[in-house]
């Protein structure tokens, strides 16, 4: 295995710069003793499938995608993990030796673990309530729901957008979409899918819509707290948690796929997070 060239792997996005992914990639690899290159690409619209092809042509194994590239990676996969197919979006590519892409979505699978393993967060009997109805979120109704919550709302800027959601994932659980003037009553666990961190805003939640005891969190991250963060802290929140576990715990679930082995997220996502401190 270690003998010969690593095997190489690329997370293909735009900005892509900035990304964590190679980094956690390579600290997965360091502490198992994989044999993995990974690097990050930029890819341009209009050009990902072709980008993907010539990664593929050039020998590498698998890639990640993020955004804008998630909806184009799971058109191109030709084959789907079932939450991959229901979430209609792709983050991991796995290509296979006769040539063929598998896709996986592995996002609500790194939420849902940093939150029940890292955190001690249960799912299970509690009232949830999600917010934003976009691309993201999508990604992550279907391990939610799979972990029996009691019940789930989707509260979003656009209602319609969170009534269809509701709507297209009612299969699987007691889940009810709206806008933000519909939240109502107290929720054990409020988990921020919308974008508004990244422009360091709030999404208009009612005061006293968490329980005590109660937990926040942000599926963005940031060196300092997230404007979420700040807002679960402020309303004293048990936990308020940002989502740096859930990038660490989708690529850890992405290596598995990749290498059939699962990496120690603990120790990684402890030294992740004081390099983020540091800057
Ligand atoms: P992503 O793939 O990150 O989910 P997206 O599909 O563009 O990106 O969705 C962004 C989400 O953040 C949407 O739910 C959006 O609300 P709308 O559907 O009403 O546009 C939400 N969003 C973005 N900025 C927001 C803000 N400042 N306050 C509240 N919600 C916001």
């Amino acid at each position: 295995m270690s003998s010969g060239k690593p095997d190489r792997y690329a997370v293909f996005g735009n900005p892509i710069a900035h990304s964590k992914s190679p980094r956690i990639h390579a600290l997965f690899a360091a502490q198992t003793g994989e044999a993995v290159e990974y690097s990050a690409l930029l890819s341009e619209p209009g050009k990902f499938a072709q980008d993907v092809r010539k990664f593929q042509m050039a020998g590498g194994k698998g890639c990640n995608i993020t955004v804008p590239f998630k909806q184009e990676a799971w058109v191109l996969a030709d084959e789907l993990s079932d939450y991959a197919a229901r979430a209609g979006a792709v983050n991991t590519l796995a290509f296979r030796a006769d040539g063929s892409l598998y896709g996986a979505n592995t996002d609500g699978i790194g939420l849902v673990r940093d939150l029940q393993r890292n955190h001690d967060i249960r799912l299970q009997g509690k009232n949830i309530l999600l917010l934003g109805a976009g691309g993201a979120v999508r990604g992550v109704l279907q391990p939610i729901l799979e972990t029996q919550p009691e019940s789930l709302f989707i509260a979003n800027r656009t209602a319609d957008k969170a009534l269809e959601l509701a709507q297209d994932f009612a299969e699987f659980g007691q889940v009810v979409g709206g806008g933000f003037a519909a939240v109502k009553g107290r929720f054990d666990l409020i988990i921020n899918g919308t974008a508004a961190s990244l422009q360091g805003e709030l999404p208009p939640l009612p005061a006293g819509c968490l329980s005590a005891g109660g937990c926040a969190y942000d599926m963005m991250y940031s060196a300092k707290p997230t404007a979420f963060v700040e807002w679960g802290r402020a309303q004293g929140a048990a936990q308020a948690l940002d989502g740096l576990g859930m990038l660490v715990e989708q690529a850890a679930e992405a290596f598995f796929i990749w290498r059939d082995i699962r990496p120690d997220t603990q120790a990684i996502l402890k030294k992740l997070r004081e390099e983020l401190a540091v800057g």
